[in-house]
């Protein structure tokens, strides 16, 4: 029988580091303040894992507010990403070492391509040379699709050690999660709270019923979380970010699994960079 999950356990990258299996997510999370104590709540209640963007512009406060916590800096996990106006091999190599410069935390533990684009190949090596100086310790990407897996890992023979892409009942990507399962690559889910769109869902509210003092959003984290997926909820609120790492105390029947794995309607609630390259 597998372990129980814990909001302590991490799951092992193929290049030997370990990612916590929930984080924090900051995408909207203002600039200045707001992200800083998001990020130091998250933290005071048990995340040891925040993941931001150099799109998102508050590198800089994730960076603050992960001193300002007093956890050790190995006891956290950091992901940041390569935008897209920064792909290319020198591009790639400036906005890596900008980024770590903006969070000032020492090495960046995961960096990722934050969407496949028109330079895939030399953006991709240009990571693996930021990985080799020590600025980043593990590489990966995020809203890659099958074929833009298939072909990095052929023009380069380096293989990401997570996708990051869109995750929930609602938009299931089964395809691409299967692929990556069976490749070693780990799965990390974004938006796992439909970005709010989907609370109110009749039958989620009715599920919800079935597990005392848990909420819809409680219930799709933990969907996340036995589907096996890494996952990061944003929250700038203090009750809610406590709440959604709440989700380590029951466990969803495997007959509920089965009903929100009957949900699926392709809800894309920000972008799909996954059917092809995306160019700005
Ligand atoms: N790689 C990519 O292309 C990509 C794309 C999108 C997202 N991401 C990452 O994934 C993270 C999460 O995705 P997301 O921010 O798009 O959406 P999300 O986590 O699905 O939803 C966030 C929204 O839900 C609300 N919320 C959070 N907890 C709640 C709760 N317990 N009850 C009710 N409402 C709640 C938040 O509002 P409040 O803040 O007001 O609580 C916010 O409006 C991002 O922050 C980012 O780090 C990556």
């Amino acid at each position: 029988m597998s372990k129980p999950i814990e909001s302590t356990t991490t799951v092992p990258l193929h290049d030997g580091a370990k990612i916590p299996i929930i984080g924090l997510g900051v995408y909207q999370a203002d600039v200045g303040e707001e992200t800083q104590q998001a990020v130091r709540w998250a933290i005071k209640h048990g995340y040891r894992h925040v993941d931001t963007a150099a799109l998102y512009r508050n590198e800089e406060d994730v960076g603050k507010g992960i001193k300002a916590s007093g956890v050790p800096r190995d006891q956290l996990f950091v992901t940041t990403k390569i935008w897209n106006s920064a792909h290319g091999y020198d591009n790639t190599l400036a906005a890596g070492r900008e980024s770590l410069k903006k969070l000032d935390i020492g090495y960046i533990d995961l960096l990722l391509m934050h969407a496949p684009g028109s330079s895939t190949v030399s953006t991709w090596q240009a990571m693996a040379k930021l990985k080799e100086d020590g600025v980043c310790k593990s590489i990966g990407v995020s809203n890659f699709g099958i074929h833009h897996l298939t072909e990095l890992q052929k023009a380069t023979g380096i293989l990401p050690t997570v996708n990051q892409l869109e995750l929930s009942p609602y938009l299931q990507n089964r395809e691409i999660v299967q692929y990556c399962h069976a490749n070693g690559i780990v799965v990390e889910g974004y938006s796992p709270l439909t970005k709010g769109r989907k609370l109110n869902d009749p039958l989620l509210v009715e599920i919800a019923k079935r597990y005392p003092g848990k909420s819809t959003a409680q219930l799709l984290i933990r969907w996340s979380l036995q589907q096996g997926y890494v996952t990061i909820p944003k929250s700038s609120k203090e009750e809610r970010i406590k709440a959604n790492i709440d989700v380590f105390d029951f466990e969803l029947s495997q007959e509920d699994m089965d009903r929100l794995g009957q949900l699926e309607e392709h809800l894309v609630t920000g972008w799909d960079p996954t059917t092809s390259p995306w160019n700005p």
